[in-house]
C-alpha cells in the first residue's frame, strides 16, 4: 500500500477528490495518510477533518529559513513513510533541495494548458485574455515553477456565454477527474520519463 501525502493551502476541492478517488478505488493500492497545510485557516482543514484524514499545520513563519521549513517537512514525510507528495493548491515554491529529496515523486496540477498561463490566477488570466481553449495540466514537479514534465493534459473549451465562474467550474470538474488518473498511473509505475517527455506504458 503506497502512502500519499497532499500539500494544500486553500479550499481543497482537489484534496477531497483524491481522497474520494481512493475510497471508490479509482486510485488503487494507495491511501491518503496525511495532509500538510501552510495556512492556519485554510478550508481544506475542515474537509480533512470531515474525511478523517490526519493533518499537520506547519507554519513557515515558525522557521528561520525556507531550508529549515523544508527540512522539517522532509522529516515529517520520512516519519510517515510517505511515497508520493501531491500538491493540490499549495501556494509555495519548493526549493531544489526539497525536490531532490523526492525526485519524480511530487506531482502538481495547474488550471491551464502549460506552458501557457504559468503562476497564480491562471483561470482568470486565460479568461481575460480571451482564449477559446484552455485546460488542465498534471505534471511532475521540478525546481522551476509550473515547469516539470507533463503527465496528462486535457483541453477545456471556453464558450461564448461562459462567465469566469462557469469556466472555473468546468476546469475544476476536469481537475477532479484528471488528478486521480495521473496519480494512479504513477502508482502503477506506468510513467516512463525520458528528458521532458513522459511516456505512458500501455497507454
Ligand atoms: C486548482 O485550480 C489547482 O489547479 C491550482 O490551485 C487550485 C486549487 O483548488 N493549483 P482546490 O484548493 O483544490 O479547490
Amino acid at each position: 500500500m503506497k502512502r500519499i501525502c497532499v500539500f494544500a493551502s486553500g479550499s481543497g476541492s482537489n484534496f477531497q477528490a483524491i481522497v474520494e478517488a481512493v475510497r471508490s478505488k479509482k486510485i488503487k493500492g494507495a491511501r491518503v495518510v496525511l495532509l500538510v497545510v501552510d495556512r492556519k485557516d485554510a478550508y481544506v482543514r475542515v474537509r480533512a477533518e470531515r474525511l478523517e484524514i490526519p493533518q499537520v499545520f506547519v507554519n513557515p513563519l515558525d522557521f528561520l529559513s525556507r531550508r529549515d521549513y523544508e527540512k522539517h517537512l522532509l522529516k515529517v514525510l520520512r516519519q510517515e513513510k510517505i511515497d508520493i507528495v501531491v500538491l493540490a493548491g499549495y501556494m509555495r515554491i519548493l526549493s531544489p533541495y526539497f525536490v531532490r529529496n523526492f525526485k519524480n515523486k511530487i506531482l502538481n496540477i495547474h488550471p491551464a494548458l502549460l506552458p501557457a498561463f504559468k503562476g497564480t490566477h491562471a483561470i482568470e488570466r486565460a479568461y481575460k485574455y480571451g482564449v477559446k481553449v484552455t485546460g488542465v495540466t498534471v505534471h511532475f514537479v521540478d525546481d522551476k515553477v509550473d515547469h516539470g514534465p507533463i503527465i496528462l493534459q486535457e483541453p477545456v473549451k471556453v464558450d461564448d456565454g461562459d462567465t469566469l465562474e462557469d469556466l472555473e467550474r468546468k476546469i475544476h470538474k476536469v481537475e477532479h477527474r484528471l488528478y486521480p488518473q495521473a496519480i494512479n498511473l504513477l502508482l502503477k509505475n506506468k510513467l516512463k520519463l525520458r528528458g521532458r517527455k513522459v511516456f505512458i506504458r500501455g497507454g
